[in-house]
C-alpha cells in the first residue's frame, strides 16, 4: 500500500541550484562521503559542500578522472573503492572507521544508468550491484562512523523514474525476465527498479534508526520515463 506523502514544507524547488540551498548553512567541522563525487551531480554536492566548509571524502573507482575532476578543490580527500566489488566497499570503509571519526553526511549518489546486461563476480545484474546493493552495504560498514556523529544524514540520489516500476522481489537479478535497456519508453525498467529500490531502503532505514541513529532521505533530481 502506497504511504501517503507529505509536501516538504521548503522555499526552494525543481530550479533551485545547490548552492542556493546551502546559502547561509555552516558544514565547518563536518566529515562527509560522497560516492561519484567526480562527476556530474556528486561533483557539484563536493563543491558546494567544501564551500561550505566540510571535509568531504571521495570514494572513486578511478582515481585518475577524480583528481582531474577534484584538482584545486581544498578539503577533498580521494579514495579507492568499487561498488560493485564488496571486498573493495568493505576495505574502503574499514579505513574510513579506522582513523575514528565522525561521520556527518554520506551521499550514496555514483551510480550507472541503463547500460547493456552485465553481471558483477557474484552474478548480480551490474545496476542493481552498483547502485543498490554497493550502497547498502557501505552505509551498513559505515553505521558506526554515523552513529558516532550524533545526527548524521544519509541522502540517497534516486529518480522520479521510480514511479514507472516497482521492486520486482520476485526476480530482482533479471533471471526470468527480458532485460530491456535501450533508450526507448518503458527500456529502462532495471534503472527504475534500482531507483524504487533505493527509495524503499531510505525510507525503511530512516523508520529504523529514529532513536538517535542517523536520519536517511532520498532526493531525486529530475526524471527519465522509463
Ligand atoms: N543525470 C540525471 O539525469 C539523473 C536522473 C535521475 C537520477 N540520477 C541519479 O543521480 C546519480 C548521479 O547521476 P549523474 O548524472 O551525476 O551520474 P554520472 O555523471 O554518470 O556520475 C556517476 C558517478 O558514479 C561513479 N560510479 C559509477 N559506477 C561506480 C562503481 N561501480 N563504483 C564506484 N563509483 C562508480 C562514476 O564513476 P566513473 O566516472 O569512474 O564511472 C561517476 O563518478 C546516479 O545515481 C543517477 O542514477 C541522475
Amino acid at each position: 500500500m502506497p504511504t501517503p506523502q507529505k509536501p516538504v514544507d521548503s522555499e526552494f524547488g525543481a530550479a533551485s541550484t545547490a548552492a542556493e540551498v546551502i546559502r547561509g548553512i555552516s558544514l565547518k567541522g563536518k566529515t562527509a562521503i560522497v560516492t561519484g563525487g567526480y562527476s556530474g551531480i556528486g561533483l557539484e554536492t563536493v563543491r558546494v559542500f567544501v564551500t561550505a566548509g566540510a571535509h568531504v571524502i571521495v570514494p572513486a573507482r578511478s582515481r585518475t578522472k577524480a583528481d582531474d575532476a577534484l584538482k584545486g578543490l581544498r578539503d577533498v580527500e580521494i579514495e579507492s573503492m568499487e561498488l560493485s566489488d564488496p571486498k573493495s566497499v568493505n576495505d574502503f570503509a574499514d579505513r574510513f572507521l579506522a582513523s575514528n571519526r565522525a561521520l556527518d553526511i554520506l551521499v550514496n549518489n555514483a551510480g550507472i544508468m541503463a547500460p547493456p546486461l552485465q553481471r558483477d563476480k557474484r552474478g548480480y545484474e551490474l545496476q542493481l550491484s552498483t547502485n543498490y546493493l554497493g550502497h547498502f552495504q557501505l552505509t551498513a560498514r559505515l553505521l558506526p562512523a554515523l552513529r558516532r556523529a550524533k545526527g548524521a544524514r544519509v541522502v540517497s540520489v534516486s529518480s522520479w523514474g521510480h514511479r514507472f516500476s516497482p521492486f520486482h522481489f520476485e526476480d530482482p537479478n533479471f533471471e526470468r525476465r527480458e532485460y530491456k535497456y535501450s533508450l526507448g519508453r518503458r527500456s529502462r525498467q532495471a534503472l527504475c527498479e534500482r531507483w524504487s529500490s533505493r527509495l524503499l531502503a531510505s525510507s525503511r532505514r530512516d523508520r529504523r534508526d529514529r532513536s538517535g541513529g542517523p536520519r536517511s532521505s532520498s532526493r531525486t533530481p529530475g526524471g527519465w520515463s522509463c
